[in-house]
């Protein structure tokens, strides 16, 4: 039996001894690209990051203070810099989430010896006797630093929930207009800054329709309009107004909806937010300790988010049919229930496995494929919280199976998006309510001059598959080189103690002419570059 018989019969216990028998190069689907007719760039925004003021994420995670031991550039994390410098960060979101609509900008700037020590919002969150107090030690002007070191655009997002149209104008002049002119420019200078730091995307509050404010959405439309009518330019902006639950049972259009009729007759926003998370706290699933059922729960879960992309994007066009607002998919993510913490005040760390890996494959083959809709993603979170590329905790440093997987897309960042057909039947696969059904394979391509990159994630536990890679018009392939991240166990992770368990390696891909052939194996996402003529 082929893999292609084997996907429609949908018996698990076949595929372990068709895993074994397989040869290197035998393809059991073809799957081709036009690489002579790209379609969308795909942002280099849409790999894009976030790191709040919660547990872990800058209080150890980012900033370890100036006078530490901890390897350190004026305070912030060194490897966590490099590392997010490697892997080509284009922007920080910042401060929150939740966090956004309780912060006052003003609280983290100037002498950090005098600043103020705030309400958290996370405090209601963390165990009993731990202590969340903001210190306001990461501030403004430490927060700019870190985008500068790593070369990342900052990202705001503003306080609207308990802040004002006033504040929010405030902490725009303090930080993009120039010294010389207005007071607030000129207190950035003495605060250390003497150039503007020309911050382009604002986000106008946080999930207003639960921590942000719980809003309706027609209120929060008013709201918007008030935020943003006085803005002061001195930067062209690009405004990111609060958008929908995604991953809500019913994908929460209601808010898309609410939010663009109150909107209408006025200028729409630049970016939509999308927060898709792949949320598990409602069920028994773990981080760490799983079976096949629960990493397809994982995966089937995740698959929802190309469905709520196109559901949202087809409501906001009954409104904005030129699609002047795009998506912004600021937070997203697997979330398990609380367990896997790193230490107890760390709350939202999670331990991120290959199955996670594997997710973060497909989510990004999924904005891959809408990058004309999506302008800008952001993982939530970069360390110790949620789906994070990094665990951090005092001079210990980790990258995840994660980390490898935003390396890997890195050749798709700022290229041309190459439609895929994919004609894999999909999977019957176990999940929690019993049998479901799983694309059989994932992948996305883009092509930047003449380099080809396509990424494929073979969800199957059980089971390799050949694939070949045609290309249609021409097309002649040079040169191709392969890297997977895979590993035998589905629960591998990287440890303090074994940073290096799961990471990228070679893996052989052949060329013929006007293909490449190459085996994926079971729970593996594989990159596949090429030079074409
Ligand atoms: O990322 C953690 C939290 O999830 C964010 O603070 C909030 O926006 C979302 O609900």
């Amino acid at each position: 039996m082929n893999r292609r018989a084997f996907l429609k019969a949908g018996t698990s216990a076949a595929i372990g001894a068709l895993a074994v028998s397989r040869p290197a190069f035998a393809a059991d689907t073809e799957i081709s690209l036009s690489p002579g007719e790209p379609g969308a760039v795909i942002s280099p925004h849409l790999y894009g990051h976030f790191i709040e003021h919660l547990g872990g994420v800058i209080y150890d995670g980012v900033w370890v203070g100036r006078n530490s031991s901890i390897p350190n550039t004026d305070g912030i994390r060194k490897q966590f810099v490099d590392d997010m410098k490697r892997i080509g960060a284009p922007n920080l979101r910042w401060p929150g989430g939740c966090f956004a609509d309780g912060y006052h900008w003003r609280d983290g700037v100037g002498d950090a010896s005098k600043r103020p020590r705030t309400y958290n919002f996370w405090q209601r969150r963390m165990p009993a006797a731990l202590d969340a107090t903001e210190t306001n030690q990461f501030g403004v002007h430490e927060f700019m630093h870190l985008c500068h070191l790593v070369g990342a655009e900052p990202y705001i997002a503003a306080n609207v929930g308990s802040g004002t149209p006033a504040e929010f104008h405030d902490w725009v002049s303090y930080c993009n207009a120039p010294v010389g002119t207005v007071t607030l420019a000129d207190q950035r200078a003495a605060d250390g800054d003497k150039e503007p730091f020309g911050v382009r995307y604002w986000g106008v509050g946080n999930e207003s329709w639960g921590c942000g404010g719980t809003m309706r959405p027609q209120e929060y439309a008013a709201l918007f309009r008030r935020f943003v009518t006085q803005f002061p330019a001195y930067t062209e902006p690009f405004l990111v107004a609060t958008g929908p639950r995604g991953h809500s049972a019913d994908g929460d259009i209601g808010w898309t909806t609410g939010f663009f009729e109150g909107m209408r007759g006025f200028e729409p926003p630049h970016g939509f937010s999308l927060h898709f998370y792949t949320d598990l706290r409602p069920t028994p699933l773990k981080a760490g300790d799983f079976k096949a059922a629960e990493w397809y729960e994982v995966l089937l879960r995740g698959v929802r988010l190309e469905r709520v992309i196109d559901d949202h994007w087809k409501e906001m066009g009954k409104f904005d049919t030129a699609h002047r607002t795009k998506l912004v998919v600021d937070e997203w993510g697997v979330w398990y229930a609380p367990g896997s913490e790193i230490t107890p005040a760390y709350i939202l760390s999670e331990t991120i496995t290959l199955r996670d890996a594997v997710h973060t494959g497909m989510t990004f083959d999924i904005f891959n494929r809408h990058a004309d809709k999506i302008a800008m993603a952001n993982v939530a979170q970069s360390v110790n919280c949620i789906h994070s590329l990094f665990v951090a905790q005092g001079e210990k440093f980790v990258r995840t199976p994660v980390y490898h997987v935003f390396d890997m897309y890195r050749p798709h960042m700022g290229a041309r998006q190459v439609p895929v057909s994919n004609p894999v039947p999909e999977m019957n696969v176990p999940a929690l309510a019993g049998q479901a059904r799983l694309p059989g394979l994932s992948a996305s391509a883009s092509i930047r001059d003449h380099r080809l990159a396509v990424t494929l994630t073979n969800p199957s536990v059980d089971a390799a598959l050949g694939v070949r890679i045609r290309l249609t018009g021409g097309a002649r392939v040079k040169e191709a080189r392969g890297v997977v991240l895979t590993h035998q166990d589905m629960r591998a992770t990287n440890t303090f103690a074994d940073p290096e368990e799961v990471k990228p390696v070679a893996h052989p891909v052949k060329v013929v002419a006007d293909a490449l052939v190459l085996s994926l194996p079971k729970q593996a996402i594989v990159l596949v570059e090429c030079e074409i003529v």
